[in-house]
């Protein structure tokens, strides 16, 4: 029997690859850059299941692109705001990310950029290399304190949660927002308070962004919201770059209506070398990296084979977004 023929959008791991080429003949877009959408469509003709990664746009057109033998979509992410994910349901097609894998890195790295930009690291590091560094001073590079702040978590869902339990080490007082969580048993563990928007906006120190991107989410922080902040607040997004305006962002950190950003998601991505955002210096971006550990990455991918297989196989995948199919 013919092996089912799927497209993978970009070089993945080994053990990953050969995995899929025992079962699957592969088509395999053998690049560090994705395919882009003309490439995409022209991939995806008549395969019966795509590996995609977040930066892949896998709506209705590729999803008629590729036909009806279209079986499942399998994302190397757990953010799925790349695949339309209503039409994938309409056509009965499963659509595979990969959740909880990646918490634990995901939460980490939010937790480094609070501390990078509370404490103002990366610019002491551009200080010290351009030789600006005379004498030990005591009213130079002055950050701000993690330990004691207010934390506002906006997205309580596996990786807010992460971030809330690592804020307890540093005493933090934690504020969460999210219309679709509650003030459960683990929230109380970690002292975590669920609060509404204005006043997560109106009392937090800093602000970590934790929801997925959809049309509720789409620019949640925008200019109102910056006017509801401290001027000394400090806002991290590990999310997606949407989620914040960058225009309203940009004025915030210009006119000090906010102290400091970090930014490892942007709008678009990846962020263009000539958006003026790039010329502040209270702001630290990061290039979509806070799942990048070496660990988390191949667990990821080989959540995704798993999901690709199942789906091939006709199988509930183990991992799925819009289990309604089923
Ligand atoms: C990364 O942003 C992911 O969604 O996995």
């Amino acid at each position: 029997m013919a092996k089912p023929r799927i497209f993978v959008t970009r070089r993945i791991p080994e053990d990953g690859l050969a995995r899929l080429q025992e079962i699957c003949q592969v088509d395999l877009w053998d690049s560090e850059l994705p395919p882009g959408s003309a490439k995409l469509l022209e991939h995806v003709v008549e395969k019966e299941a795509i590996l995609s990664l977040l930066t892949d746009t896998i709506d209705g057109q590729a999803m008629d692109a590729a036909g009806p033998g279209l079986k499942v979509i399998s994302n190397c992410a757990v953010g799925v705001d790349n695949i339309d994910l209503d039409e994938a349901t309409r056509r009965g097609i499963p659509v595979g990310h990969t959740p909880g894998v990646l918490t634990d890195t995901t939460a980490d790295f939010a937790f480094a950029l609070l501390l990078a930009a509370g404490r103002r690291i990366v610019e002491a590091e551009r200080f010290t290399r351009a030789g600006q560094w005379k004498t030990w001073g005591l009213t130079q590079l002055l950050g701000q304190d993690l330990s004691g702040a207010t934390l506002g978590i906006l997205g309580f869902g596996r990786i807010g949660r992460g971030v809330a339990r690592r804020a307890q080490g540093f005493e933090m007082r934690v504020l969460f927002y999210d219309p679709s969580a509650e003030e459960d048993e683990f929230a109380r563990q970690v002292n975590a308070q669920q609060v509404d928007l204005d006043t997560l906006l109106g009392e937090a120190d800093f602000i970590s962004i934790h929801t997925p991107l959809n049309e509720i989410t789409y620019h949640l922080i925008d200019r109102q919201a910056f006017a509801k902040m401290k001027p000394t607040a400090v806002l991290v997004n590990t999310a997606r770059g949407p989620v914040v305006d960058s225009a309203a962002l940009y004025e915030a950190l210009k006119s000090g209506a906010i102290r400091f950003a970090a930014l490892d998601v942007t709008e678009p991505e990846p962020i263009p070398q000539d958006d003026p955002l790039l010329e502040l210096d209270n702001l630290i971006i990061t290039p979509h990296i806070a799942s990048a550990s070496v660990e988390t990455r191949g667990k990821m991918v080989r959540m995704a084979v798993e999901n690709l297989l199942a789906g091939l196989q006709g199988k509930r995948l183990p991992h799925c977004v819009n289990p309604d199919v089923y």
